[in-house]
């Protein structure tokens, strides 16, 4: 990996100023001073990634987010990570990365990595997994969700052999099994019942009229049953009206297709459906939680243009609002612009961006210095 002397542990101070080189002021220093500050502005280090993140003490960030570069892409300003002739060493240069960042992240804290994948000889690589797969393995990181970010517009794809790649994987990893994290922060706003003549309709409209019928019409369910599945029906719309729940489904023996495993070792609701003729599936009553598969529009970089790769801001809204408290600071290793930092600033959140591109690093620090 190249990286130019002249580039090396430069500071940009969240209060405006680029400071001296880091022989005067140690990226240490810098940041134990940060983490008691009252403002919530970013600070940036300029340098290698491993380099500025051997400076942090463990246990010290809340919550990281990022993306490095692609493998054989493209060249950034002082070379970095991404040069490699070899995917493979590629790899092993993001996973001296990660075996920082898994240091420097709390017991509590997440990890959000979004990587994209490259084609060598027209073979995709694989890249992302084999990463995500040898941080589990290697590192003790475990691993939580894959989340498909669905570009829903793509760039143009000229290859007539292959299909137009739209999507790219970010990783959510956790450090313990017990780590924090908000669902309420970002659930969507839910949808409210209404009373219709009388009756409690739900949020989709769910009334109990037809789930009455089927459990009155129902051959497969004994009398006590029947009546059983009345009670907890109705006990269910009252808890509707009272907006204790937004909406529900009723699962009654033989009528619905079952949402669980059919193998009663496995799945305690075989176990209900067998036992007491149904179940529900009860709706969170502050709204769903995101899913797994997020639509985002890529950034357009018009206005950027001496920067090939930001992410949009939309990206990082969910991992900081889940994953970072309040008062925690965020990480971004290669934060190139400065994307995951600003979003951090908006939410009031503290944050730290390193990049080995003095230039990425001026546009990082001019988006965020309003105050
Ligand atoms: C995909 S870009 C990140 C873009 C960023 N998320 C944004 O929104 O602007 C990857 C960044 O990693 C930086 N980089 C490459 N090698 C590095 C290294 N060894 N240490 C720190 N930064 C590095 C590049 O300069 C580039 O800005």
């Amino acid at each position: 990996m190249t990286i130019a002397a002249s580039n090396l542990g430069r500071l940009f101070d969240g209060e405006g100023y680029e400071t001296p080189p880091i022989f005067m002021r140690s990226h240490a220093d810098a940041f134990a001073e940060y983490r008691h500050r009252s403002t919530a502005q970013p600070i940036f280090f300029g340098g290698d990634a491993i380099t500025v993140l051997h400076a942090l003490p463990d246990e010290s960030v809340d919550c990281c987010m990022t993306s490095p570069p692609y493998w054989n892409k493209r060249q950034y300003e002082n070379g970095g990570i991404g040069l490699e002739e070899n995917f493979k060493e590629f790899i092993d240069n993001l996973l001296g990365v990660t075996a920082e960042v898994y240091r420097v992240l709390k017991k509590s804290g997440s990890f959000w990595l979004n990587i994209g994948d490259s084609y060598q000889n027209k073979q995709l690589l694989g890249i992302p997994w084999r990463l995500a797969i040898s941080m589990c393995d290697q590192q003790r990181w475990v691993l939580r969700n894959q989340v498909v970010w669905n570009k829903v517009k793509g760039s143009p794809d000229n290859a007539l052999d292959k299909l137009r790649n739209l999507h790219e994987p970010v990783f959510y990893f956790v450090k313990s099994h017990s780590y924090y994290f908000d669902a309420d922060a970002v659930r969507s706003s839910p949808k409210h019942a209404r009373v219709v003549n009388g009756a409690v309709i739900s949020a989709t409209g769910v009334s109990g009229v037809r789930y009455r019928r089927q459990i009155e019409l129902s051959s497969d369910l004994t009398g006590e049953e029947k009546r059983n599945a009345f009670v907890a029906l109705d006990e269910i719309l009252m808890q509707i009206a009272r907006s204790e729940l937004a909406d529900f489904r009723m699962v009654i023996r033989r009528q619905q297709r079952a949402t669980h495993s059919d193998s009663e070792m496995l799945s305690g609701r075989a176990k209900e459906l067998r036992d007491r003729g149904f179940y529900f599936l009860k709706y969170h009553p502050k709204g769903s939680k995101p899913s797994d598969v997020w639509d985002i529009i890529p950034e357009d970089t018009h206005d950027r243009p001496g920067h090939y790769a930001p992410y949009p801001e939309d990206l990082c809204k969910i991992p900081i609002l889940a994953t970072c408290p309040q008062d925690g600071i965020v990480l971004d290793p290669f934060c190139g612009t400065g994307t995951t930092n600003l979003v951090a600033y908006e939410f009031g959140r503290k944050s730290v961006g390193i990049d080995i591109s003095t230039e990425y690093l001026r546009a990082a620090h001019a988006r965020c210095a309003r105050p």
